[in-house]
């Protein structure tokens, strides 16, 4: 029986990660401050389904302790997803951002190479570590924003060049986890992921922007658009993203030191007033959309060339957009009373106390 440790274990992807692992009966354990709103939603979830068999550490990546160390200690494959996760709080509070993204990432590495396991780390990056990309043309066509060349998205070969305190932190993260792969000879993979949706996202109007729309949408309470709403994302649904998890850490031996691009990819991209359209119908509302500036560091385009990750593990999505949508957005529907702003917030100050 494997044991998989994912940090952030009860935020949105690290909630189906682990309902993946323990469905397949693998051991499980989750490390999380539960700071994130809803992430006490998705523990009394994942414990409804799977009971004592999943373990549960409440603690802090920013402590590199005996806590961190007992935990990764005996992982076969750890998961690192706990992040602060927003760029806009990254910009109010980057000391915070580079503590949990910079520091934290740092302390989970070190965790894991000292672990007498020697497990496989797998690190959720992101694609701002690429940065506003300005040098490439950007057309608008039929309504939304697209790449004049580079038809097929963006490769793991483009530049480094992060912009805001949110992608500084993380691409420090991505790319310590990919040099102790280099100098320690550690088993080490980086996700540099685009826009993941599905259920269990608590999406903010800061971060999550699918789940945030359609849940503003079931409550018939209007959205604030940053820019035109014309910008375009290669969007994942969360399940492609657990099974390209799965694939990568499967075939560790060609993986191993390498940094994936990993989204939606050509074939699934959205504006985001492609999205009003679609939510429209779905909840008999016309959402009410208040335009406003662009947000610092924001990418008019962002789709992933994902060629690399098809040839090394095997993968692509299975799920197109309107399908995921409809998944979300019916998760959404049979959950209504979960995304009640006085009950997130009792449940996030819940989680800080612990
Ligand atoms: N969702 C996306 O579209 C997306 C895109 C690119 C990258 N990512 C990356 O994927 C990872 C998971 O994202 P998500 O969407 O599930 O976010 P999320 O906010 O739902 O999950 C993050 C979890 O980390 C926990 N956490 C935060 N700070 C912590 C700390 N100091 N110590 C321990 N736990 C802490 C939170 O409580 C939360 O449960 C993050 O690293 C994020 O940067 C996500």
């Amino acid at each position: 029986m494997q044991h998989y440790v994912i940090t952030g274990g009860a935020g949105f992807i690290g909630s189906n990660l682990a309902d993946f692992y323990l469905s397949k009966a693998n051991r499980v354990t989750i490390l999380d401050n539960f700071s994130r709103p809803g992430s006490e939603r998705n523990l009394a979830w994942l414990e409804s389904r799977h009971g004592s068999r999943l373990k549960v550490v409440r603690a802090d990546i920013r402590a590199a302790d005996q806590v961190l160390a007992e935990t990764i200690g005996s992982a076969d494959v750890v998961f690192h997803l706990a992040a602060q996760v927003a760029v806009t709080t990254s910009v109010t509070d980057p000391r915070h951002d580079f503590e949990v993204n910079a520091l934290g990432t740092f302390n989970v590495l070190e965790a894991a190479r000292q672990a007498p396991s020697k497990p496989t780390m797998l690190y959720s990056s992101t694609n701002k570590v690429y940065g506003k990309m300005a040098d490439l043309g950007i057309i608008e066509q039929n309504g939304r924003y697209a790449y004049q060349s580079a038809a097929e998205g963006i490769g793991e070969d483009r530049p480094l060049d992060p912009y805001s305190p949110y992608g500084c932190s993380k691409c420090t993260g991505d790319q310590y986890v990919l040099d102790y792969a280099r100098i320690y000879d550690m088993k080490t993979i980086v996700f540099r992921q685009s826009c993941i949706y599905g259920p269990r996202q608590f999406g903010m109007e800061d971060q999550g922007w699918l789940a945030w729309f359609s849940i503003r949408a079931q409550q018939g309470k209007p959205v604030s658009i940053f820019g035109d709403g014309k910008q375009v994302r290669d969007v994942l649904y969360v399940q492609d993203l657990v099974a390209a998890y799965d694939a990568a850490v499967s075939h560790i031996e060609t993986t191993s030191g390498k940094a994936y691009n990993i989204g939606g990819g050509p074939q699934n991209t959205l504006s985001l007033l492609e999205l009003v359209k679609i939510l429209n119908p779905r909840f008999g509302c016309t959402l009410d959309c208040k335009f406003e500036d662009w947000r610092p560091g924001d990418q008019p385009v962002f789709v992933s060339n994902i060629a690399k990750a098809k040839a090394d593990f095997g993968w692509q999505p299975s799920v197109g957009v309107e399908q995921g949508i409809v998944q979300l957005t019916d998760w959404i529907k049979a959950n209504e009373g979960l995304f009640e702003p006085r009950e997130l917030n009792a449940l996030a100050g819940a989680g800080v106390r612990s």
